[in-house]
């Protein structure tokens, strides 16, 4: 099942086969074909309307929108007003649909993935299940991680959950060894984000995961800052829960959030947090809970279909180019912005090695927060996070010149002056 925009796209670009790029100059005039030729990767540009007008560098925070999306928009209205009620039928039937085409990205089978709204909400459902009060207690954690989780933990300690948080030495990184210290026969799970949001550094989480398990403790791995522009597979991590969203990388939109639970682990936990939707027969609407076999005990309440219908145009891109060559030219492009940066002494707050970095760089210079209102308003989308600097994210249809854009204007900027008068 696929937009009819997506499926033309899907077919544009199978059948051209890196012999004839389809449109030529089809963004403003800008693009010329030998640019199209040399990164056939662009022929996805015209899929994305918000890339004719602005200089988009920020999928770290919120992907550029596809075009398919307003039609998987208006399916979903059009299914709702036409067919009422009897759409659960469809939608019911999607949301499997949609757990095996993320399956297909993360490496999982669609038994073990379940829906929310955000990552948070995933992270308590997830914690209600395997927290027991008098058991183990600690979780570990760090201070570069994404706070939803860390907030969600921490407002367990009243409960005697320990909430342990490594210090990262250099505010970019997590020593792995910070972690194999900290692991012992209390801790409960380890929380690794697997792409730090401040820095893009990219931690190892099958290493972390082996010292975790090593010491009987799960091991929850944050992906949402590398899926879609980091190729990895959670079978090969080993990993017990990953989360994830649709929002950044993968150009999904805000309202849906995903979840892998280990096969092997599925029906040993039994959430607190559950709903009929968590049963495994909820049209019987027994008084007894039953768990479902499968992800879909986490599942709570009512599904969030429209989340997920916004979501898919963008997916099915990614998964029609592929993580593996959307990765290829993101270390291209991320060795660039390096470069440039370099060529200006800005301080990088991001590791330089491919292996330790994902699809964002992180500058900062005096200044910086001021010059991200000013960037914004002359259409180059990027932002700025404290401890951290302006966070620049090029993604698979980002071409070189935008990348020299946004130097040229930051370099126009600080030459006028960082002051609020300044243009
Ligand atoms: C690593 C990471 N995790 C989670 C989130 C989002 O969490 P939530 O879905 O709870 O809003 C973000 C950014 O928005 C993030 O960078």
């Amino acid at each position: 099942m696929s937009s009819d925009s997506t499926l033309l796209s899907l077919q544009a670009f199978s059948a051209w086969g890196g012999r004839e790029p389809p449109g030529g100059e089809y963004v403003s005039g800008v693009l010329k074909m030998a640019t199209i030729a040399e990164d056939r990767l662009l022929t996805w540009r015209q899929e994305f309307p918000i890339l004719a007008t602005t200089t988009h560098l920020c999928s770290h925070s919120m992907g550029a929108m596809p075009r398919g999306a307003s039609d998987w928009l208006r399916r979903y209205a059009d299914e709702w007003n036409v067919r009422g009620e009897i759409a659960w039928g469809t939608w019911g039937s999607y949301m499997l649909e949609h757990a095996r085409v993320v399956g297909a990205l993360i490496d999982a089978s669609w038994e073990t993935i379940v829906f929310h709204a955000n990552v948070a909400t995933l992270a308590s459902i997830i914690l209600s299940a395997i927290y027991q009060p008098g058991g183990r207690s600690k979780i570990i954690t760090t201070d570069l991680n994404f706070p939803s989780l860390t907030y969600n933990f921490s407002m367990h300690e009243r409960l005697g959950l320990k909430v342990q948080l490594l210090r990262s030495p250099d505010g970019i990184t997590i020593p792995i060894e910070a972690w194999r210290e900290a692991i012992d026969d209390e801790t409960l799970a380890v929380v690794v984000d697997h792409g730090i949001f401040r820095s893009g550094f990219v931690q190892d989480a099958a290493a972390i995961t082996a010292m975790a398990h090593a010491k009987g403790a799960l091991s929850i791995v944050d992906a949402y800052q590398t899926t879609g522009c980091v190729p990895y597979s959670v079978r090969a991590w080993d990993a017990d829960v990953a989360f994830g969203g649709f929002i950044k990388w993968l150009c999904g939109g805000p309202g849906s959030a995903w979840m892998y639970v280990k096969p092997s682990l599925i029906e040993t936990l039994e959430p607190r947090m559950v709903g009929w939707f968590s049963h495994t027969s909820p049209f019987n609407f027994e008084l007894k809970m039953r768990f479902a076999h499968t992800a879909m005990r986490f599942a709570t309440g009512t599904p969030n279909i429209l989340g997920l219908y916004a979501a898919r145009a963008g997916l099915d891109i990614i998964l029609a180019i592929g993580v593996e060559a959307i990765r290829a030219k993101s270390l291209r492009m991320t060795q660039r912005i390096f470069d440039l940066a370099d060529e200006r002494g800005f301080q990088v707050n991001t590791p330089r090695e491919p292996d330790r970095r994902g699809g964002m760089v992180c500058v900062d210079f005096p200044g910086a927060e001021k010059a991200e209102g000013k960037l914004v308003g002359r259409g180059v989308l990027i932002d700025y996070r404290p401890r951290c600097g302006i966070r620049i994210s090029p993604h698979f249809h980002t071409t070189e010149d935008e990348i020299e854009r946004l130097f040229v204007e930051l370099d126009d900027i600080r030459r006028q002056g960082l002051s609020p008068e300044a243009r």
